[in-house]
Order: structure tokens, then sequence, then C-alpha cells
């Protein structure tokens, strides 16, 4: 299975989503439309599929560079952006050519930051090769990196002229770090229409063994769908304005406190399956859904193989500060909750409501 899924922008920024299984193959058509090309990656990518990547681009006829950067999140720094940039500086990278990002979210971020701001934005691709690159980080045009007062604190707008997500370089993604991108999945899953017609749901329900062992057709379906929303998400509301790009983040109100009250311990996408649980049981409580749904979303994230609840004490009150903080709260705590016309934003839940999610959670 090959797709190309439009993102539609305001004057010649659109552009397309390529997913299958030799998605890299489109770096041809790249490589023939730059004189240079700065490929940003790291060594556990590189080691898999730098070759075909390089060999793609040059083949097009691009004049081929490549940059490595440390291959953890404390790497997505202002230091790495600097490296980069003098590095790309002295190899001759000028306003009109590209960078090809190569990577998880990390690489795509820092890339995607460089990209924005060197010789005042120059062209930027992005290879997603983590399952939540390709279904969420690549797509959408957030960039930047982290200092040590937040994540994600320093960035910039800056939409990739195409995105590139070819199945097979999951394979070589560790399972942990592929499940983990399956807890975003289940976000789309429930942002895919009303309950109980959410096809990629189904999608997801129906096939979660083969889905977990990597099945490449079953894949590129469950990347196509994710991208697809996301997509058209991000083509109606492009810099968060209305609140529909605000609803991508359901999931994430708990999520963020878990992964900020554990340090971490949690990858994103696991914190993201606990939060949908928490999410869930509040709008439960709250006779938004139906009595006995949160039951149906444990039952697809723990076939998906990701927590639905806390394995070690977190305290609620420091819990509801963080989710005070969240970006998208104002004044009180503010979540993306599901109802009978799907998700939306919803202000100040009643305490009870919170106090019986956390205990959905086991927190
Ligand atoms: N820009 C956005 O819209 C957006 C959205 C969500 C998350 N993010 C960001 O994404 C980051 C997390 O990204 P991630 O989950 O993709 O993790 P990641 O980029 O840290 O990658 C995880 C690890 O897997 C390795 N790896 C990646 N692809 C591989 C492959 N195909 N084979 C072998 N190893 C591979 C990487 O080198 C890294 O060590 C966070 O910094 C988060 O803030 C950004």
């Amino acid at each position: 299975m090959s797709v190309t899924i439009p993102v539609t922008l305001d004057r010649e920024r659109s552009y397309d989503i390529h997913v299958g299984a030799h998605a890299l193959g489109e770096l041809r058509d790249v490589g023939a439309r730059y004189d240079r090309v700065a490929v940003v990656t790291q060594p556990p990518i590189a080691q898999h599929w730098l070759d075909e990547t390089v060999e793609y681009l040059t083949q097009g006829g691009a004049d081929v560079q490549v940059h490595t950067m440390g291959a953890h999140e404390v790497d997505k720094n202002l230091r790495t952006v600097e490296q980069l940039a003098e590095a790309m500086a002295e190899a001759g990278i000028l306003r009109g050519d590209a960078v090809v990002a190569l990577g998880g979210g990390v690489v795509g971020d820092t890339a995607g930051f460089v990209a924005a701001t060197y010789a005042r934005g120059i062209d930027v691709i992005q290879v997603g090769t983590t399952l939540l690159a390709q279904i969420d980080s690549a797509i959408g045009g957030k960039t930047g990196v982290n200092i040590p007062q937040g994540k994600n604190l320093i960035g910039a707008f800056h939409q990739p002229v195409e995105v590139i997500c070819d199945s097979r370089t999951l394979r070589t993604l560790q399972q942990r770090e592929f499940v983990a991108g399956l807890g975003e999945a289940a976000k789309y899953a429930s942002l895919d229409g009303p309950p109980g017609n959410r096809p990629l749901w189904d999608l997801l329900a129906a096939h979660a063994a083969a889905i977990t062992n990597k099945d490449p057709e079953l894949l590129a379906q469950v990347v196509a769908r994710c991208a697809a929303i996301k997509a058209r998400v991000v083509s109606e509301d492009e810099y968060e304005r209305t609140g529909l790009r605000a609803t991508l983040n359901f999931g994430h109100t708990f999520a963020h406190a878990l992964e900020s009250l554990t340090n971490y311990r949690y990858l994103h996408g696991e914190a993201v399956a606990v939060g949908i649980v928490f999410a869930s049981s509040v709008a439960e409580s709250l006779g938004r859904i139906a009595p006995g749904s949160t039951d149906g979303y444990v039952e697809l994230l723990e076939r998906l193989g990701l927590p639905t609840g806390c394995d070690e004490p977190v305290s609620r009150e420091a819990a509801l500060a963080v989710m005070r903080r969240d970006k998208k709260a104002v004044g009180g705590i503010t979540m993306v909750l599901d109802g009978d016309n799907g998700v939306e934003l919803v202000h100040d839940p009643r305490p009870d409501a919170l106090a019986r999610a956390f205990g959905a959670v086991g927190c």
C-alpha cells in the first residue's frame, strides 16, 4: 500500500505526506530539486537507513552531506542547534538548499528548528522513522528544542515541504518505542469520529496482535489513517487558534503530569495511554459518554500492549497543579474529553469526576 495525503495550507505552503513500504524512494525527487541537502540524523538510525537515504538523494543529483546529533531527548537543545548550524555553514549550505530530518521526533524537532532559523529559514523534508514521528511529530510544522526551564520552550512553526513515512523503517525501532507510538495511534482512534463510529478504532481493535507485531500492510494503513487525521486538523487550524488542533492533546493533560511527576520514566506514548483512561473516566463521570466506555478504552490499550494505570504512587495534588499549568488551561483545568459528537475542549471538569479518574488510573 502506498498513499499520498495532502496537508492543505494557504498560498504555496501545502505539502504531501507519502506513506508506504518504499516511501524513501521519494527522496530521489527531493535530490533532483536541490543542489545541496543536509541530512540530520542519529547513530541508531544512520546504522540502518542512512545509506539508502543518501543513495536516493544522490541519484536525484543533490550534493549530500550528513550531520549526526545525539540520540536522546537531552540532545534536543540549543547547543545541538548551534553545532548543526555551524557544520552546515562550514559545508556551504545556502538559502536555497534543504535539510532532510531522518529520525524520530527528537531529530525532527531539532533539525526542523535549525531549518526554520538557518539563513532565516530553509526547506525541511521530514522523514519520520518512529511511529510517533510518522503519525504525529513530522506533520504540522511544530519545531523546537528544550531549555532547562521547559520542554519545547524555544521553537517555531515551520511547515515541512514534504513528509515521508516509510513503514520499513519501523522494523528497526525498539519494540518499547514502537508500542509507545501506538498510544498516539489510540488517541487518533478516539478522534476518528463519534463513539461507535470510528474506523481507526475498529482497525486497531480487530488487528491489535498483528499491528504490535509490525505487520507492514496493517502498519501502513494505521499510519495513513492517523496521518490523514492530523493533516485535516493542521489544515483547518494550523496555529492552534480555534481549539481544533488542541483536540490532538486528547489524553495529554494527565499524561504531561504523569511524565513530569515520574521524572519521564514513562515514554510519552505510554503516558498518553494512561492519560486516555483518565480522560475517559472523567467524561464517563460527567455523563458525556455511555457508562462502561472507559472499560472499552482500557481493553483496546491493553491489547496494544500499553499501560492503563500508574505503577507508582503519584500525588493527586501535585498532578492537579501540573494540569492547571497545562497550555490549554485558562485559569482552572482544561481537558479534551470524549462526547456524543467526538472529542472537544472542556473547562473545569467537576472535582468528583477528577477524583474518580485518579481512582481509575490507580493513583
Ligand atoms: N513537533 C511535534 O508536533 C511533536 C509531537 C509529538 C512529539 N514531539 C517530540 O518528539 C520527541 C519524541 O520523539 P520519538 O518518540 O520519535 O522518539 P525519538 O526521536 O527520541 O526516538 C527514539 C529513539 O529511537 C531511535 N530511532 C528512531 N528511529 C529509529 C529506527 N527506525 N530504527 C532504530 N532506531 C530508531 C532514536 O535514535 C532514539 O534513540 C519528543 O521530543 C517530543 O517533544 C514533537
